[in-house]
């Protein structure tokens, strides 16, 4: 299949997501492929371009993704055979995003031309956190973003689902129990002693999760993307009792447009 211009669509936690969508628009660039990149969480409705490809990537979650990245999929226009990639990455495993995200599209009227699920460092278990291998698993995911992007370009990609199963296991993020239990086992605290009131967390959160007042305020929309207590310069946010390691792959500035 032969295009153009690519509009690629992503959301990026820690900054995993979004090393592999750089390194998938330097190689479709290099091709003569213009690629335009939007984040998730600011696109609000969008407009389907036909003469365009739609890129997706997202980090899993859940054995899926964040709620608000199925309902960004949820809430795409339908459309008469705009072909369609996405790539995920994940520390470990996912059953439950590639099948039912094809299906959710399909039924939109687009053609799936390839999914791809890329190992990067996990950023949630942290405790068993390992610079040294992290960076392994870094520049292997980067090689398989690219050798994604060349298939994709060559045709040599694929979008496959397995019915039942995976939408069993989609359920897991879809629902919001998950999301409830999963706030109450993780609930973010601050450090009023190491917290120096910048605000940074407040700007970095996707789905307006802190509120500045003297210090953050956390309502209860958390999706435990990891964001704030990654990038919080005095590593003043924590999740339940943490063990006080973090992780990022990117500088906060690349995540958001002004900081
Ligand atoms: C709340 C949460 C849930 C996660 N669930 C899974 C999971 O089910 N399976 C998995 O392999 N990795 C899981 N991960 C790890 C992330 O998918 C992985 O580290 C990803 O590359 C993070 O991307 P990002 O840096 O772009 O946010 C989870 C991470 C978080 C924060
Ligand atoms: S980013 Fe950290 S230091 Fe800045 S306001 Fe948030 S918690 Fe405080
Ligand atoms: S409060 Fe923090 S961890 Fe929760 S969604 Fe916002 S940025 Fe992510």
């Amino acid at each position: 299949m032969t295009f153009n211009k690519i509009k690629f669509y992503y959301f990026s936690g820690t900054g995993n997501t979004l090393l592999v969508v750089n390194k998938m628009k330097e190689t479709f660039e290099a091709k003569g492929v213009v690629v335009e990149l939007h984040r998730i969480e600011k696109a609000g409705s969008i407009e389907i371009d036909p003469d365009c490809v739609l890129g997706l990537a997202f980090p899993v979650a859940c054995q899926g993704t964040y709620p608000f990245v199925w309902d960004f999929i949820e809430a795409l226009p339908e459309t008469h055979g705009v072909s369609v990639f996405m790539v995920d990455t994940l520390g470990a495993f996912s059953g439950g995003v590639v099948g039912p995200a094809r299906k959710i599209l399909k039924d939109k009227g687009y053609n799936p031309l390839g999914a791809r699920e890329i190992s990067m460092p996990d950023n949630f278990f942290l405790s068993k956190n390992d610079p040294t291998r992290n960076e392994t698993k870094k520049a292997l995911g980067l090689k398989k973003a690219e050798k994604y992007a060349m298939d994709i370009l060559t045709g040599k990609s694929s979008w496959k689902r397995i019915p039942v199963i995976s939408d069993l296991v989609s359920r897991i993020s879809l629902g919001k129990t998950t999301w409830k239990v999963l706030r109450k086992l993780f609930k973010l605290k601050i450090d009023t002693t190491k917290c120096i009131k910048c605000g940074l967390c407040a700007k970095l959160c996707p789905v307006q999760n802190i509120e500045m007042k003297e210090y953050p305020q956390f309502q209860d929309k958390c999706v435990i993307c990891m964001r704030c207590i990654s990038f919080c310069p005095k590593h003043a946010i924590f999740k339940g009792k943490d063990n006080h390691v973090f992780y990022s792959a990117v500088a906060a500035e690349d995540l958001i447009e002004e900081v």
